[in-house]
């Protein structure tokens, strides 16, 4: 075996690289969290798909989880299929024949608009089905810097602003939904929520339930949960007929994976460059879209460390880097990296650009030191999404 130097000793070094590892006692960490607050406060806490979609957990999460928040026809059918319980879906709008693919499955279907809603009345009421429709709406207030994540930025099309509702009818309606927080604690959602109550409470006593979205980083260290739990009971006592949602991704999968890399070359060009068998475009675009840093077992930030090199990818995108990080020995090729907080908006966002191997999935289980590999990608996944 290579050695590994900046490898978690615990897990087993014949890891195939590069892997995604996950591991299923953290996860059961933050479904402890996610299902306290669900009984505390009497609130349903959905698994937003579009976050962390690793269906081979599917049966760990929705033991304890309400159901899923779909982006559309295929999250949709994927939570029908393999996780089960209630599905409630969301997009900016739905073509027809989204709407026949959801019909059979969706529970809530949140429109982003009153043309969307009045355009699928029809089909959903005439169908039979028992789905419960809402408006996506948006508070007009959000404390994201990132504009690229903000849906309630000035223009942003997404929710139905409340100079919108003027003169229209909301019968039919039978809940509202709002997203407005990313990576943020409960003091953001308190002030959110008092936002959406001043411009969409009058609406309230009609419905039966109101989405708070996602964006809740309620399994992070440092979040308030005390505060999360007052906050909904609060709402709760204001408006006692309404089922409350929530619909975290991130949440869910905080902390839980690993991202296992080697390098394959050292090169020099100005600074010590490592060529790893990832790429940061492919396997995590995040960290050149947001962008973010990610951590990695044993590494610091340049130069504080002896030896400092820029992380770099396989595909031809000169800004294929993640990073230059500092280690205490020279990398060199066979050595292993770590990349931490890799399971969630990664294996859901990869791509096989340049046909590059799509990393392994795997699960870890530190209490039994169970290592399974779920899946392992070739040509064929390549070739499959081409044609
Ligand atoms: C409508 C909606 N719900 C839920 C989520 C999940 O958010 P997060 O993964 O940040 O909790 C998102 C993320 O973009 C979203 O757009």
């Amino acid at each position: 075996m290579d050695h590994i130097v900046h490898y978690d000793p615990q897990l087993p070094g014949d890891i195939p690289s590069p892997c995604f590892v996950v591991d299923i006692q953290r996860l059961k960490a933050n479904l402890d969290i996610l299902d306290s607050i669900q009984k505390t406060c009497g609130c349903k806490i959905l698994c937003a798909l579009k976050g962390f979609a690793m269906h081979s957990v599917f049966p760990q999460i929705s033991r304890r989880l309400a159901g899923v928040c779909a982006s559309g026809p295929h999250e949709a059918r994927l939570g029908a299929d393999l996780f089960g319980k209630e599905i409630h879906v969301f997009a900016p709008a739905f073509s027809q024949s989204d709407m026949e693919d959801l019909l059979p499955i969706a529970h809530h279907i949140s429109f982003n608009s009153f043309a969307q809603w009045h355009a699928h009345r029809e089909t959903i009421e005439s169908s039979g089905q028992s789905i419960s429709c809402g408006l996506r709406v948006n508070p007009g207030y959000s404390e994201i810097d990132v504009a690229l994540y903000d849906p309630c930025a000035a223009g942003s099309r997404l929710g139905i602003p409340r100079s919108a509702f003027d003169g229209q009818s909301l019968e039919g309606i039978e809940g509202l939904h709002f997203h407005a927080l990313c990576e943020q604690n409960s003091d953001t959602l308190k002030r959110v929520l008092s936002e959406f109550e001043k411009q969409f409470s009058q609406w309230l006593p009609q419905m039966k339930w109101v989405n708070f979205g996602g964006g809740h980083h309620i399994t992070s260290p440092n979040y308030d949960k005390d505060l999360l739990i007052h906050t909904i009971l609060q709402f709760q006592s204001r408006f006692p007929n309404l089922e409350i949602y929530l619909e975290p991704g991130e949440a869910i999968a905080i902390n839980t994976g690993v991202l296992v890399a080697t390098v394959l070359d050292i090169v020099h060009n100005e600074q010590d460059i490592a060529i790893l068998d990832i790429s940061a475009t492919c396997h995590m675009p995040d960290t050149l879209e947001m962008p973010y840093r990610p951590e990695i077992v044993g590494a610091g930030l340049p130069n504080e460390r002896v030896h400092t090199y820029q992380l770099g990818g396989l595909s031809c995108l000169a800004g294929d880097v993640i990073g230059d990080y500092s280690f205490d020995a020279p990398l060199q090729p066979g050595d292993r990296i770590q990349f931490l907080d890799m399971a969630h908006y990664t294996m859901v966002k990869t791509t096989t650009f340049n046909g590059i191997k799509h990393p392994s999935i795997a699960t870890w289980n530190p209490t039994t030191s169970e290592f399974e590999i779920v899946r392992e990608f070739g040509y064929e996944d390549y070739k499959n999404r081409l044609s």
